[in-house]
C-alpha cells in the first residue's frame, strides 16, 4: 500500500476516532498499523482490563471475536466494535458449550476453568476465565482436592498442570497457528544464536519438547516486558509473528528471531486499516450477546479479573 495512502487512512481513523468518542483496543498481533493507532494495545488480560475501565460510549476492537465478546459481556451498555465479523479464532471454535456440558457430565463437582479464547456459550458454561497470563493463579484458587476440567487448550492446560499439583483434564484443543511452532527450527536458532533469551507463549505446540529450553514461558505481554527488563540482546521468539512489530520499535538496540516466521494468524490479520475505518464510519460490525447468556458468561470474567 502507497504510505500517503497509509498516513491519509491513519488521519482517518484518528479524526473519527474522536467524532464518534471512541477508543481503540489492540492485541499485539494486529499488523503494526493497526497497532499504531491503538488507544491500548496489549495481550487478552489487559484488553478485558482496560474495556471494563473504559469510559467511551464506543470500543473498537482489533483483535478476534472473543475478545471483542468479552469487552461486550463487560460493558452491556456500549456500543462494542469489531472491523471483520470473519476475524475468529481457531481455538475458540474447539469446544461448543454442548460439549462442555456433556463433559462436565462425566466428572461432576469438577471446576471448569476456561481460556478466554471460548464463545460467550461456553464462558457461561464455566466457573472462571482464564488468560495466559493468569492461568496458574485461577488454577491454584480453588482448593487442592477439586478437579479441574481445563479447556479449550492443551497445550497451556499441561504448561499449568506441569506447575500445580492439582488434578487438571485437558481438553483436546489447540491454536491452528501456535501448532505449527515446532522444536527443530528452535533447537537450530539456539545453536546459531547461543546468547540468545528463548521467551515462549504457553499455546507453541512444542511445548512440552521445549519447555525445558524456554527462559520464559510468557503471554503477550509478559514477552515484551520481558525484552525490555532482560539484559540479552537477542531473543528467539516462539508466538505469533504480529509481536514483532512491537518488540522490534520499542527495542531498537535488540535483535528478535521469530521461532517460526510463517506462525501467522489469518484471523488477526482479518483487519485491516480500511476496515477499521469503515468500522467507524458505519458503527459496523457490532458484537453484542444474548442477556441469558451474558449474565452468566460475565460472572466467570469478573471472578477472573478479581483473582487477577
Ligand atoms: P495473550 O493473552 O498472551 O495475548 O494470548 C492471546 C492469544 O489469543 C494467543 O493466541
Amino acid at each position: 500500500m502507497p504510505e500517503t495512502l497509509t498516513l491519509s487512512l491513519a488521519d482517518k481513523i484518528r479524526s473519527l476516532k474522536k467524532t464518534r468518542n471512541a477508543v481503540l483496543v489492540a492485541h499485539n498481533y494486529q499488523i503494526g498499523e493497526i497497532q499504531e493507532l491503538a488507544d491500548y494495545l496489549g495481550d487478552s488480560l489487559g484488553m478485558a482490563k482496560f474495556a471494563a475501565q473504559a469510559r467511551e460510549p464506543v470500543i473498537l476492537v482489533c483483535g478476534v471475536h472473543f475478545m471483542a465478546e468479552s469487552a461486550a459481556l463487560l460493558n452491556p451498555n456500549k456500543t462494542i466494535l469489531i472491523p471483520d465479523l470473519e476475524a475468529g479464532c481457531s481455538l475458540s471454535e474447539c469446544i461448543t458449550a454442548d460439549q462442555l456440558r456433556a463433559w462436565k457430565s462425566e466428572h461432576p463437582g469438577a471446576a471448569v476453568v476456561a481460556y478466554v479464547n471460548t464463545s460467550a456459550e461456553v464462558k457461561a458454561e464455566s466457573d472462571v476465565c482464564c488468560t495466559s497470563s493468569n492461568a496458574l493463579k485461577i488454577v491454584e484458587s480453588f482448593p487442592p482436592e477439586r478437579e479441574i476440567l481445563f479447556v479449550p487448550d492443551m497445550y497451556l492446560g499441561q504448561w499449568v498442570r506441569s506447575r500445580s499439583q492439582r488434578k487438571i483434564h485437558l481438553w483436546n484443543g489447540s491454536c491452528h497457528t501456535h501448532v505449527r511452532i515446532r522444536s527443530e527450527p528452535i533447537l537450530q536458532l539456539k545453536q546459531q544464536h547461543p546468547k540468545a533469551e528463548f521467551l515462549m507463549h504457553p499455546e507453541c505446540g512444542c511445548l512440552t519438547a521445549c519447555m525445558h529450553l524456554a527462559d520464559k514461558i510468557l503471554s503477550t505481554d509478559g514477552i515484551i516486558q520481558r525484552a525490555h527488563e532482560s539484559s540479552a540482546k537477542e531473543f528467539i521468539i516462539a508466538t505469533e509473528t504480529g509481536i514483532l512489530h512491537r518488540l522490534n520499535k520499542e527495542n531498537p538496540g535488540k535483535k528478535f528471531y521469530p521461532a517460526a516466521p510463517e506462525a501467522t494468524c489469518e484471523f488477526m490479520k482479518k483487519n485491516t486499516l480500511e476496515k477499521v475505518l469503515w468500522s467507524l464510519e458505519d458503527l459496523r460490525y457490532r458484537v453484542t450477546v444474548p442477556e441469558e447468556t451474558a449474565q452468566k458468561a460475565r460472572q466467570s470474567l469478573e471472578r477472573m479479573m478479581a483473582i487477577s
